[in-house]
């Protein structure tokens, strides 16, 4: 006798243990405590016991008969606050909840629209590394250590040799270097400079570097792809002019200028982009035969673009994740 009972209540905790809701709670209970359940049975073997073994495990199976109905009587009232609790949160007539639908960022925008202008002229695409040699992000482009053309450019060193990219225009070397002329790609990506921050200047900003290398490139095809590019870009009615310029990787050089008229100011040049025919010394670094092999480069600031083409004065919005600024584009 004392075996069966400590088998039905042995499992009795396994299938206590299994319950979940007041449903197959019910269950248990049908099974252990109801008229047909298995103490009604145990308590008729019981009745057929002898006399003087009655006292002993009468007690016994009271006991756990009791015990078995507390634990269903405690998991019942558990589950019912739970319930209640639920309930509490679960309210009708709230309005349901916006989802916020993502978009891409205005400047992933800019590059894009670049890049496809710059695909229809002919140019593929083509990224290189943000972390940067100094030899290509200078002295390959002409830069001799201690030039003060260096000076132009503030720097992020990570170690004496290596540094974060201050312009797009390393991955030029990258790409003549991994391949054989003739060259026409853009190259976009982010740079860095350690500049002190402010509406005009940013520590990151994006480029859009350009080359072509061929039999017989001229300053004319080179002009005359920038042109389109603005039209494109900006308008038709574009005002642009080229200004004669340095850059150490290009002789001539020269910056491309686009007229402005902000709102209620007087108009103005503003600089939008660095250009020019691809100094011979940049194709021997590269193991190009300056004799054979000429072409152009540019290097547009995309940032400075996006804020003329959409008229936002503070170069800063642009990082600052700010949702009011990002979902006006
Ligand atoms: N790398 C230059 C800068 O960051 C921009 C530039 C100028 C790129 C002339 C060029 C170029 O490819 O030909 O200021």
């Amino acid at each position: 006798m004392q075996q069966k009972i400590k088998d039905v209540s042995n499992q009795f905790e396994k299938d206590i243990a299994q319950v979940e809701n007041l449903n197959s709670l019910e269950e248990v209970r049908i099974k252990y405590l109801s008229k047909k359940g298995l103490f009604v049975k145990l308590f008729e073997e019981f009745k057929s016991l002898p006399k003087e073994e009655m006292p002993k495990f009468g007690s016994l199976l009271n006991q756990t008969k009791n015990s078995v109905q507390a634990s269903i009587d405690a998991l019942r009232d558990k589950l019912e606050k739970s319930g209640k609790e639920a309930e509490k949160y679960i309210d009708l007539t709230l309005p349901g909840k916006d989802v916020d639908i993502g978009s891409k960022h205005i400047l992933i925008q800019t590059l894009d629209e670049m890049k496809s202008i710059f695909k229809s002229l002919g140019f593929s695409v083509y990224e290189g590394p943000e972390l940067e040699s100094d030899y290509n992000n200078f002295e390959a482009l002409n830069f001799p250590p201690d030039h003060p053309a260096r000076d132009m450019q503030d720097t992020f060193f990570v170690t004496e040799d290596f540094l974060l990219r201050t312009h797009t225009s390393p991955v030029q070397i990258r790409l003549m270097k991994n391949g054989k002329p003739p060259f026409r790609a853009i190259m976009p990506g982010k740079v860095y400079r350690n500049e002190a921050i402010s509406a005009k200047s940013y520590c990151l900003f994006h480029q859009v570097e350009g080359l072509y290398i061929d039999k017989n490139v001229t300053l004319a095809e080179l002009k005359g792809t920038l042109i389109a590019f603005v039209k494109q870009f900006f308008g038709n009615d574009v005002k642009y002019r080229f200004r004669p310029s340095f850059f150490p990787f290009t002789e001539p050089s020269a910056e491309m200028d686009i007229w402005w008229e902000p709102k209620d100011k007087p108009g103005r040049w503003l600089e939008i982009l660095g250009c020019g025919m691809v100094d011979p010394n940049v194709l021997e670094n590269v193991g190009i035969d300056p004799e054979e092999w000429v072409g152009y480069a540019f290097g547009i600031g995309v940032e400075r673009n996006a804020l003329r083409k959409y008229g936002i004065d503070d170069i800063r919005l642009f990082f600052d994740n700010d949702k009011r600024f990002l979902t006006q584009f």
